[in-house]
């Protein structure tokens, strides 16, 4: 995506701009999908460039809201350069951004704008969520379309609309990308080392971020198992406890369970990419993170 970090980069001056450079890049999922809808021309580089920049400054604000001290296996932004100038950047980030939008039509326009509503909404449902152990698999997955999906979901609109597509058929092909997204990220919570995150493992639930495989293993299990899994809710988990919960998430069938429910919403995401090899590919990406 060289074209869409060029016109990032342009969106700044120094010092600003560093923080562009200095942030390791990410999966890029929402450029690779606006691309992969709108195929031609310069004006979907400039939409990947404004999604791009509104997502890290969600990121450089969540970070804070999470106390996750390392992003993308780096620092985070708030441990190097302290919360003041984190928030500061997320908002220059956000803000510079949402005037590029002007670039584009009042639709377009009002559907990045309430993808943005939305996405801020779901992470105070997030920390509203974390507050106790939540139990409640639709108010979860509520949340997670809202913080996760609906950004995504936008992306994927907007860029039909920039290609003269059909773009409900489009948009609703982000949703499914965007929770099938999330939950193979909690998979990978549970199941990933922390090289390979790039944050610790078992993360969530010390962040008190109840999964869905660990709200399904809760459903499942028996008193003694429910009752240890309600112990470590918001703790540091390692050792016997990190090993125990890992056990117990695969033997619950709680993991593939998971597992099975992202590669149905993939599934639905590809019969709406039908026939179109390069979308096909960018969804396929999503699922090989979970072989
Ligand atoms: C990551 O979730 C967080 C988000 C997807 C959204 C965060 C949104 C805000 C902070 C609202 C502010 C918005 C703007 C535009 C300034 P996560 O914590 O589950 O994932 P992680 O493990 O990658 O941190
Ligand atoms: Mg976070």
């Amino acid at each position: 995506m060289k074209e869409t970090n060029e016109i990032m980069r342009g969106f700044f001056e120094p010092p600003i701009r560093e923080y562009i450079d200095k942030i390791p890049a990410g999966k890029q999922l929402r450029s690779r999908l606006i691309c992969a809808i709108a195929k031609e021309g310069d004006k979907r580089f400039l939409l990947s460039a404004i999604v791009e920049t509104i997502h890290l400054a969600s990121l450089l604000h969540d970070d804070i809201i999470d106390d996750a001290k390392t992003r993308r296996g780096a620092p985070s932004v708030f441990v190097t350069d302290g919360a003041k100038k984190a928030i500061m950047i997320g908002d220059i980030f956000y803000s510079v951004a949402f005037s590029k939008l002007a670039a584009f039509d009042s639709l377009t326009a009002k559907i990045i704008s309430e993808a943005v509503a939305k996405l801020s909404y779901g992470e105070f449902l997030d920390v509203e969520l974390s507050k106790s152990f939540n139990t409640d698999r639709q108010k979860y997955e509520n949340m997670i379309y809202l913080k996760t999906s609906a950004l995504i979901e936008a992306s994927c609109e907007a860029a039909a609309i920039l290609a003269g597509k059909d773009r409900d058929r489009y948009a609703r092909l982000g949703a499914a990308l965007g929770i099938a997204f999330q939950i193979i990220d909690d998979i990978l919570d549970i199941v990933g080392d922390e090289a390979t995150l790039g944050k610790p493992a078992l993360n969530d639930l010390s962040e008190g971020k109840v999964t869905l495989p660990l709200i399904d293993f809760y459903h499942s299990a028996g008193e003694n198992d429910r009752s240890k899994l309600l112990s470590l809710f918001g703790k540091k988990i390692s050792g016997d406890d990190a090993r125990w919960l890992k056990t117990a998430l695969e033997q619950s069938g709680a993991i593939d369970k998971s597992r099975q429910y992202a590669k149905k919403l993939l599934d639905e995401a590809k019969n709406l990419a039908a026939g179109d090899d390069e979308l096909s590919a960018v969804a396929d990406a999503l699922v090989s993170r979970i072989k």
